[in-house]
């Protein structure tokens, strides 16, 4: 990669010989500005424009087959980032279970299973909950009223976000660690790391990585000693007890899911302005509208039979047309190719799914009564894989008892889809290949009971308060990134109700 060290570009002759000077042809040098450092030309830039990605097909089934790997699974512009070498080093540096095969996940998922200990309903509702309302009621004070929303969403989302993992808010985040978090987002949103404005933030996320490291293991440290007061209300706090510190989930682990998960909360923010976007009145959707009335006014949290609540299904159903997530990146099992493989990744795409008619009757309409007989986690088991023609469940259902003193267990449907069982009690996953957004089988999303959550708070926020929605019109609204290649006109604003 040396080929396009500015060195090379400036003076034009140094390679000596043939191999050399092919391959400097074969690559972009000079194209790029002088302040781009020869390291993040030839980590961040070249793996780009070498990199390949191809559509996947629409699935069948809620899963993808191992053949399609998650080890690494990344787009490879992106390891300079979470890594000091520009490349993926799990075992000495720590991994997190996004980019981990599941060969190497333990036993039948089991890193999965302790990462989902942390995130499930229960604790939601009991532990983590007011950190969520708090944070709408911050977004929703009528000082922001009238304002672009998505600048004050980020105001306090790295508060709620530390808050959740380690329970540390306000002035005790240290600024280098709020500077990575926003370079973070920065650089997910920008994206193409030939643009000046992603080097910038690429290179000051390098530059604060490793203090957030340190700050990030010492508060593990604190959580071990006993020192954070209400540790049950944070994630790491449930890794540690369900992980053990053991070798599926080593203390390098637990600090290394602690930044990466910003990339995981980076689609709150997409999710937040496209919902706010379609309660809009006149330039909202109009469906969309009328079915968050009718939700809100019937009982949103009724049980009426069906495995989701009317509120559930509303959410599922904008995750399922608004799909933040664009598709599930694999590494595929290479017979031919020059390159490394590691610049090649396959996507599962989400939204061709979820609108697929061999899925749905109405693909294309917004309906959440479609989730009141659709297959769930629960269903999807022997027995009904059987019915559909397979021998055998792909995936072998589990249980894990959690450690930490609840009586709770992740299981699995067939497909190999995680979910929670508390106090006997399931709290089922809408389990079918058209219900895309989260992506499917044993790499499911491990915080998809988190983000419903969080919609729902907002929506009930939104209700409660009666705030209503406008669309601001600005000359020149601020771009603000809000999500992996997501990039939009800060032009959001609410009036609160009467
Ligand atoms: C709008 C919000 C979110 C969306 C749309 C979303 C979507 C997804 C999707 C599609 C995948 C599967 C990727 C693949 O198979 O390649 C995934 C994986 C994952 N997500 Fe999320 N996610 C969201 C938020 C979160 C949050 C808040 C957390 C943490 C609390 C989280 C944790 C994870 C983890 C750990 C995985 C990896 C699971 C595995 O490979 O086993 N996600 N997510």
């Amino acid at each position: 990669m040396s080929d396009l060290t500015h060195g090379d570009v400036g003076n034009g002759n140094s390679p000596t010989s043939a191999d050399a000077r092919l391959s400097q042809e074969a690559l972009p040098v000079g194209l790029l500005p002088r302040e781009f450092e020869a390291e993040y030309l030839a980590g961040a830039v070249a793996p780009f424009v070498l990199s390949g990605q191809y559509v996947g097909e629409i699935p069948s089934l809620p899963m993808i087959d191992l053949s399609y790997s998650k080890q690494y699974a990344i787009e490879p512009h992106i390891w300079g980032l979470l890594y000091d070498g520009w490349e993926p080093n799990g075992d000495k540096d720590g991994i997190a279970v996004f980019i981990q095969g599941y060969e190497y996940r333990g036993p039948e998922n089991a890193r999965k299973r302790i990462y989902m200990s942390a995130t499930t309903p229960d604790l939601i509702a009991t532990k983590y909950h007011h950190k969520l309302t708090r944070f709408f009621d911050d977004l929703f004070a009528n000082r922001n009223a009238g304002k672009p929303l998505m600048k004050r969403f980020y105001d306090t989302y790295f508060d709620m976000y530390w808050d959740l993992h380690l329970g540390v808010r306000g002035d005790a985040i240290p600024a280098e660690v709020r500077d990575f978090g926003s370079s973070f987002t920065a650089f997910l949103g920008y994206w193409y790391p030939t643009s000046e404005v992603v080097h910038e933030h690429y290179m000051r996320a390098r530059r604060t990585r490793q203090p957030l490291q340190d700050w990030v293991d010492a508060r593990v440290q604190d959580m071990i000693d006993g020192k954070v007061p209400n540790p049950d209300q944070t994630f790491v706090y449930y890794w540690l007890k369900n992980g053990g510190l053991g070798e599926d989930f080593r203390r390098k682990d637990i600090v290394f899911e602690c930044f990466h998960n910003l990339l995981a909360f980076s689609q709150w923010g997409n999710t937040t302005y496209n919902v706010m976007a379609r309660l809009v009145p006149d330039a909202g959707n109009k469906t969309v509208r009328s079915w968050f009335e009718r939700t809100m006014t019937a009982g949103p949290d009724v049980s009426d039979g069906s495995a989701f609540t009317p509120l559930d299904r509303f959410v599922m159903e904008l995750m399922r047309t608004i799909s933040p997530n664009a598709g599930s990146a694999s590494l595929p099992t290479r017979n031919q190719d020059l390159r490394g493989a590691q610049y090649t990744t396959v996507v599962t795409p989400h939204s061709a799914t979820s609108e697929d008619p061999r899925h749905w009757t109405n693909p294309c309409e917004f309906d959440p009564d479609r989730y009141k007989n659709a297959p769930t986690t629960v269903d999807n088991d022997e027995t009904k894989v059987r019915q559909i023609g397979l021998a055998r469940c792909p995936f072998p259902r589990d249980s894990f008892a959690v450690k930490d003193g609840r009586d709770a267990h992740i299981e699995n449907s067939a497909f190999g889809a995680a979910y929670a069982t508390v106090e006997g009690q399931a709290f089922p996953l809408c389990d079918t290949a058209g219900y895309a957004p989260f992506g499917f089988g044993y790499r499911r999303c491990g915080g998809e009971y988190l983000t419903v959550e969080f919609i729902k708070e907002l929506l009930r926020k939104a209700w409660r308060d009666g705030i209503t929605f406008n669309k601001l019109d600005l000359d020149n609204p601020e771009r603000r990134p809000v999500g992996p290649r997501t990039v939009i006109d800060d032009d959001i604003a609410f009036r609160p109700g009467a």
